[in-house]
C-alpha cells in the first residue's frame, strides 16, 4: 500500500493491548502538536500465545484501518508484534513504520555488575530480532532474559499492584537479582506500568530501564527525515479505538491514560477471521 498523507495527519500507534500506552504517552510528550490515534488489540491479547499468522494478519489488517484513518507513520508499539511481524509489515507498507527494540544497548552501557536482566513475553525472546541483540551484546555482558507469562494480564485487567502482580513480578525479578542484575530492561510494553512495583521489589539500586522515550524520540527523526512533522501550532488530540467490549475497553483506557476518554469499538472489517482471509496465504 502507498499512501502518502501530509504532514498535517495523524500518527498511528497499535499494540496487542493497553501497553502500548507507554509508548502514545512519551510520544505526546515528544510531539505535543502532532493528532495521535490508537488502536488496543485487547480482543486478542495476549499476543505472546497466538500463532505467527495470526499476529501478522491482525498487525497488517490494524495498519490498514491506521492508514484509512490518514495515518502518516505507524508506530508498533509492542514488542510481540514487531518480532513476528515488522518484516511483513515493511514489505508491505510503504509509510515510514517505527518498531520497538529491547533497551539492551542502554542497559549494557550502564549496568556496573556487568549482569542485565530483560523482561518480555516468551515470544519476544524467542524472536530473531532478539538473537540478534543477544549477539550484539552478549560478549560484553551476561544478559539474562526472563520471560513473564500472566504480567500481560494483569495490566490489560488494571491489577497494577494487586497480589497476584506483586507475587508474579517477585518470581520473575527475585532469582535475576540473585544473580547479579543491577539493570533491569524492560522489553514489552505493558510493563512500564509496573515499573513501580518492579522498582519496589528489585530495591532503589537497581535501574529499570524503559525504552519508550526513545521510540518517541526516533519517530520524531524519521518524521523530520521524510518532511512529515506536523506545522500545526494547536496541541494535537488523541483517539482510541479497541477490540475489547467498549466498557472493559473505555474503563481500562481512561485508568491508563488518566483521562476519562471515548474508545471506539475497532471496526469489523479487523475481525480475526476477515484478517485471516485476506492476508494469509491459505
Ligand atoms: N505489549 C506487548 C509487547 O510489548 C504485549 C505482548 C502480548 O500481548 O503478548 O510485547
Amino acid at each position: 500500500m502507498n499512501a502518502k498523507n501530509p504532514p498535517e495527519s495523524p500518527i498511528g500507534v497499535f499494540d496487542s493491548g493497553v501497553g502500548g500506552l507507554s509508548v502514545l504517552r512519551e510520544i505526546r510528550r515528544e510531539l505535543p502538536h502532532e493528532d495521535l490515534l490508537y488502536v488496543a488489540d485487547s480482543g486478542h491479547a495476549p499476543y505472546g500465545d497466538k500463532s505467527t499468522e495470526l499476529i501478522e494478519a491482525r498487525s497488517i489488517a490494524i495498519v490498514e484501518f491506521l492508514i484509512s484513518q490518514r495515518a502518516k507513520a505507524i508506530v508498533v508499539a509492542c514488542n510481540t508484534a514487531t518480532g513476528v511481524a515488522i518484516q511483513a509489515l515493511r514489505a508491505r507498507f510503504t509509510i515510514p513504520i517505527i518498531a520497538m527494540e529491547p533497551a539492551v544497548k542502554p542497559a549494557a552501557a550502564h549496568t556496573k555488575s556487568g549482569v542485565i536482566g530483560v523482561l518480555a513475553t516468551s515470544r519476544t525472546i524467542a524472536s530473531d530480532n532478539f538473537a540478534k541483540l543477544h549477539e550484539r551484546f552478549g560478549a560484553d555482558v551476561k544478559i539474562l532474559m526472563q520471560a513473564c507469562p500472566g504480567l500481560v494480564e494483569q495490566v490489560e485487567a488494571g491489577y497494577l499492584s494487586d497480589d497476584k502482580t506483586r507475587s508474579l513480578i517477585e518470581q520473575y525479578v527475585v532469582p535475576l537479582l540473585e544473580q547479579g542484575v543491577d539493570t533491569i530492561v524492560l522489553g514489552c510494553t505493558h510493563y512500564p506500568f509496573l515499573a513501580p512495583l518492579i522498582q519496589k521489589i528489585a530495591g532503589s539500586s537497581v535501574a529499570i530501564i524503559d525504552p519508550s522515550a526513545a521510540i518517541a524520540r526516533e519517530l520524531r527523526r524519521r518524521l523530520a527525515s521524510a518532511d512529515l512533522l506536523s506545522t500545526q501550532n494547536k496541541t494535537g488530540i488523541e483517539r482510541f479505538w479497541s477490540s475489547a467490549p467498549p466498557h472493559k475497553a473505555r474503563f481500562i483506557i481512561s485508568e491508563l491514560w488518566r483521562l476519562d476518554i471515548d474508545v471506539l469499538v475497532l471496526p469489523d472489517h479487523t475481525s480475526i477471521s476477515t484478517a485471516l482471509k485476506h492476508h494469509v496465504a491459505p
